[in-house]
């Protein structure tokens, strides 16, 4: 109810309430005003006939009927008086589903901290190696990162697969706890106006090179000077990539933008991640929403993925 903009809408959910209150109680006490006609005199009647002879009576409600009205409208008093209802007044339980919510949400944290504290206290290896562990951490991951990920984790067009060994930053257990901890976002910057046309090609040929796709020899060649001048930095000179900026391995044969020259031209020509507004492809921090000792089960779950024979 806070979240009024004006004192002004207070006052007319109240006003409207009570008036509607009373309104209802005057309606039942003067229908209840209303008696069976002494025997003999026949019924009311309203005057409304159809069908030449089928006319509506005015008999009062019966009394059990109008009991019930009373009944909801003592207990709409009661509610308003101890429940949140009336405009801005919390009622006198303080009762709120925020209020409810966190309830039942310490409620389970205290049911499940003893669990959560033991693994927290275990090295993330042993943790994955725990099946009961792997099983809390793929329903953190199913909630938290399949939407990005993929619900096995095989990730998708500028979303990394998690499970293939192969990694941007590093798939050392703590590597994987800081990557969801603290977010990432590896930007490559746009090199299309300081290569031009021509440089894009001949460094695209020798990036489709390196992992021994089709590429002209003749401008692999000349891209490969470019490479060593423009992209060495953070690819580095053997275009195996680096851990500390998330640039990719080049070499390799996983592709998290596409491997076609159309993709690789693309991504040298615009850069990547380049616009945060642009729904940029972002690895968002999870320190808050999940918190240490869920991002440990959830990175041993990742961890074991990719390392099958220790996670058994
Ligand atoms: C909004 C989409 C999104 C969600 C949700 C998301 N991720 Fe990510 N994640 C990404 C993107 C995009 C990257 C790559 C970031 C980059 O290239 O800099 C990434 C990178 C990672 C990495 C680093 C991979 C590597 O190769 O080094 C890990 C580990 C990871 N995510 C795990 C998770 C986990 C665990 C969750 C759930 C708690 C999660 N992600 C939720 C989009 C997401
Ligand atoms: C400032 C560091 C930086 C420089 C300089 C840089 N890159 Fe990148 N590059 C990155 C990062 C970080 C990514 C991963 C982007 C992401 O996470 O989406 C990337 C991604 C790529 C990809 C996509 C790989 C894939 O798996 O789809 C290609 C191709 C690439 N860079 C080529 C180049 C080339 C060619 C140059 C030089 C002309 C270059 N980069 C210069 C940091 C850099």
């Amino acid at each position: 109810m806070s979240d009024f903009t004006s004192g002004f809408w207070n006052v007319y959910v109240v006003v409207i309430t009570f008036v509607s209150i009373v309104a209802c109680g005057v309606l039942l006490w003067y229908q209840s005003k209303v008696r069976v006609k002494p025997g003999g005199q026949g019924p009311d009647k309203t005057g409304h006939v159809w069908d030449g002879d089928l006319e509506e009576y005015n008999n009062p409600l019966p009394k059990w009927w109008m009991n019930l009205f009373w009944i909801t409208l003592v207990f709409s008093a009661i509610y308003l008086v101890l429940y949140p209802g009336m405009g801005t007044f919390q009622g006198v339980l303080g009762w709120s589903q925020v209020g409810e919510y966190e309830k039942e949400r310490s409620a389970v944290e205290a049911r499940v901290k003893p669990l959560y504290d033991k693994y927290a206290a275990m090295p993330i290896p042993a943790v994955a190696a725990d099946a009961q562990a792997r099983a809390m951490g793929e329903r953190i991951f199913l909630n938290n990162c399949a939407q990005c990920h993929g619900s096995d984790a095989g990730g998708a067009k500028g979303f990394p697969n998690l499970r293939d060994g192969d990694w941007l930053y590093g798939g050392e257990p703590a590597k994987i706890v800081e990557s969801v901890t603290a977010g990432r976002m590896g930007v490559m910057p746009p090199q299309g106006a300081a290569l031009g046309e021509e440089g894009v090609r001949n460094v695209v040929a020798y990036v489709r090179s390196l992992s021994g796709l089709t590429a002209d020899p003749l401008k692999a060649q000349l891209g490969k000077e470019k490479f060593m001048a423009s992209c060495a930095a953070c690819h580095g000179a053997d275009g195996k990539g680096n851990p500390a900026v998330g640039a990719p391995n080049l070499t390799d044969k996983v592709w998290l933008h596409g491997s076609t020259e159309a993709a690789i031209t693309e991504t040298v020509t615009k850069g990547r991640n380049m616009n945060v507004s642009e729904g940029t492809l972002a690895m968002p921090a999870f320190k808050d929403v999940l918190g240490p000792a869920r991002i440990h089960l959830v990175a041993a779950y990742v961890w074991s993925l990719s390392n099958t024979a220790a996670a058994k």
